[in-house]
């Protein structure tokens, strides 16, 4: 779901990426990144969707022969891997079990064991699995290692729970367009500390679009590189305007009680979080319960109720459904889509006090 206020101004006629028009509306937009991504720093923006960032966050910062620890708890924890690999990049894989978060010790264990890794990439919030990463106390380890950086990919963590990147000590921090951004995909966005900064004068692998020196060089003028998306620029004023008015303390705590009302009516159900040690308040993955085909259930969301969740992937295809509340939701979207499973659950065949989860929802709704 879109604000429509970013809907109507992306409607609007296209303006010229070189004309003062668009040059002030960036210089706009960068001030309502940096308060978004709570950094000094400049924030980089790229056409591209949220992977691209991702790989500018491997080409730019690494150099042949460097090393690097890749947190892999969930698909996107495998990208950073895939991504190091078609560098050229030797990485050292931390595995976590789907569903749960990384031990900060295993990687001020691995750290330890070889101090010239030169990069840390993980997740803020694994999306394949809905668990939440300690990026905070990853970070007080990482800081301790003078030649070592934390990349965080933070595509469903930037505006909807607290990573304050400079105080935290985040090196690279990076975002896209489609999540609690509330804009179409098509944007990426990724910011550097001084000491990634650093690491991008000594980089030597090759990159051409994703160049970050080149593209801070332009966003100092308030330009990009090349043509940008512009109407998602335009999108991206409103919806930062949108944060700016609801204030980052607010956006957290809203995502905090969807998240909290969607918990308490999945477990009122008797169905099972997935990742129940450490889940994400960007979304809430459910584990479908015996005997109820996952992606029937899935499909039937958007037949019958037009409602989008989505499945699992990989080893999770069809063991669980995807719930988000990241970004413009409320808390009666949450109630809809709790209805709507219970309604499903039902006709499926699963059995429960049907009303149950939508009273668990509204009880921490109206607390
Ligand atoms: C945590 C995380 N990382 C990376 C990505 C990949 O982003 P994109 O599909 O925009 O390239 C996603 C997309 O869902 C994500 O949730």
């Amino acid at each position: 779901m879109l604000p429509p206020e970013v809907l109507l101004k992306m409607a609007e006629p296209i303006m010229h990426h070189r004309e003062p028009e668009f040059e002030k509306l960036f210089a706009e937009v960068r001030e309502g990144l940096k308060y978004l991504f709570q950094t000094k720093n400049e924030v980089l923006i790229f056409t591209s969707s949220g992977t691209g960032a991702m790989e500018g966050a491997v080409s730019n910062i690494l150099a042949k022969g460097d090393k690097a620890l890749v947190v892999r708890g969930g698909k996107f924890g495998e990208r950073w891997g895939e991504i190091c690999k078609a560098f050229g990049i030797e990485f050292i894989p931390i595995d976590v079990e789907w569903g749960r978060a990384v031990d900060p010790q295993k990687i001020g264990g691995a750290l330890k064991a070889d101090p010239s890794i030169r990069a840390v990439y993980t997740q803020a919030s694994e999306t394949s699995t809905g668990a939440k990463h300690p990026v905070k106390e990853i970070a007080e380890i990482a800081k301790r290692y003078e030649n070592t950086v934390l990349v965080v990919d933070a595509i469903t963590g930037i505006g909807v729970f607290d990573i304050p990147m400079d105080q935290w000590g985040i090196d690279v921090l990076v975002s896209g367009s489609q999540k609690a951004l509330m804009l179409p995909p098509g944007l990426s966005f990724v910011a550097l500390s001084d000491k990634a900064w650093k690491l991008v004068e000594r980089s030597n692998l090759p990159k051409f679009y994703f160049d970050f020196k080149k593209e801070l060089k332009s966003a100092q003028k308030n330009q990009n590189s090349f043509t940008p998306a512009i109407s998602l620029f335009v999108g991206l004023r409103e919806s930062l305007k949108l944060i700016r008015r609801e204030g980052l303390e607010a956006v957290f705590q809203r995502h905090e009680k969807l998240a909290a009302a969607t918990r308490a009516a999945v477990k009122a159900l008797g169905l099972e979080l997935y990742a129940s040690n450490s889940p994400s308040n960007a979304l809430t993955a459910v584990k479908v319960p015996e005997g109820i085909q996952g992606g029937k259930l899935k499909n039937l969301f958007f037949e019958r109720f037009g409602i989008t969740v989505a499945g699992g992937q990989d080893q999770a295809k069809g063991k669980i459904i995807r719930i988000a509340h990241l970004g413009y939701y409320e808390g009666l979207d949450m109630v809809m889509v709790i209805s709507a499973m219970e309604m499903l659950l039902r006709e499926m065949g699963y059995k429960f006090e049907l009303g149950k989860g939508v009273k668990a929802a509204e009880e921490v709704l109206m607390e």
